[in-house]
């Protein structure tokens, strides 16, 4: 049985520090499961509303939008997840669902049964992290089509090679630090090009690798958005995780960007958080993804 009382890293205040708290553990209602938080990820999310005092929290309030862990509790009329199972699912930063505390309500439907030979550390980042990448409809959607991902090591980068090369893209051109090269290669990058390269020398690089028009930059790292705009040629889409910053403007040189992002937690999102949750099991049962890795 769950306990009544769990600790919880709250922030006190707008923009205030970070405590650990003592609070009641919440009883799953109709729908829902409480889990025993194992495993829970820093999201750039998380530093950006203590340091910008974004208005999603009542305070003082935990944060953490991933999980993975334990179900402890199953509330009424959930068929999918029984006690002992272990799930992952992206959290929210409302009292109950936020991951940095020991215990939160999830959505069953909107959980996804961790593979019973898979660790659970390091699959917390996996429930969000994933739902920035394009979505993977079908194997080799995109065959023979290049695309750039600026911040290969990125955790979003990383998803997005994986699912990239299922799509069939190809070149994969990612830009990192020397240093991961061979690992973004193990992931699917068939060119690792240095994250220092000016836009001038990483477009000539790039021509050496492709003659073909680059019509997809995938920008994981939010600053580099300028880098994939110029690389972009007409007709081209600028994937985002963050919002245009000014000078990128929808059909200007007939290129256009969409931004991905958000959370399964919202009505409108919650169809897209099952069938990704469904896929994305599959894709590590089969080995086809891999967890991806931390870097700081
Ligand atoms: N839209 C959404 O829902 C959503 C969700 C999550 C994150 N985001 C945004 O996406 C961005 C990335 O977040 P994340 O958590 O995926 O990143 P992260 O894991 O924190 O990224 C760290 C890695 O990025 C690499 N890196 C940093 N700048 C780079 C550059 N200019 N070129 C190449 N590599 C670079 C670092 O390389 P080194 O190891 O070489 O230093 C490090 O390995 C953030 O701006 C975040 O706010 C958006």
């Amino acid at each position: 049985m769950a306990p009544t009382e769990q600790k919880a890293l709250v922030l006190l205040t707008t923009g205030g520090e970070f405590a650990v708290q003592s609070k009641s553990v919440t009883t799953s209602g109709a729908g829902e499961v409480l889990a025993r938080i194992e495993s829970t990820a820093l999201n750039p999310m998380d530093c950006k509303v203590k340091a910008f005092a974004l208005p999603f929290v009542s305070y003082p309030g935990a944060l953490g939008t991933h999980g993975a862990g334990v179900v402890e509790e199953v509330g009424e009329g959930v068929a999918n997840l029984k006690k002992g199972d272990q799930i992952l699912w992206q959290g929210s930063f409302t009292d109950e669902r936020a991951t940095f505390q020991q215990y939160a309500l999830v959505k069953a439907d909107l959980a996804a049964k961790i593979p019973d030979n898979a660790s659970r550390d390091g699959q917390g980042p996996q429930g969000g992290g994933a739902g920035l990448t394009p979505f993977y409809a079908a194997p080799n959607t995109y065959t023979g089509q290049p695309l750039v991902v600026l911040g290969g090591p990125t955790s979003a980068g990383q998803y997005v090679i994986q699912l990239a090369r299922l799509s069939g893209f190809s070149p994969i051109i990612a830009t990192a630090s020397v240093k991961h090269s061979d690992y973004l290669k193990s992931l699917g990058a068939t060119h690792v090009l240095s994250r220092d390269l000016a836009t001038e020398a990483l477009s000539a690089e790039i021509d050496e690798v492709t003659s073909q028009p680059i019509k997809y930059v995938f920008d994981t790292v939010g600053g580099a958005q300028k880098v994939g705009w110029a690389l972009l040629a007409s007709g081209g889409t600028l994937v985002l995780t963050l919002p245009a910053v000014e000078g990128i403007v929808r059909g200007q040189d007939g290129k256009t960007f969409v931004n991905v992002g958000g959370n399964v937690n919202y009505p409108a999102q919650n169809e897209l958080g099952r069938e990704l949750d469904a896929r994305l099991i599959q894709l590590l049962e089969s080995g086809l993804i891999k967890v991806g890795r931390h870097f700081q």
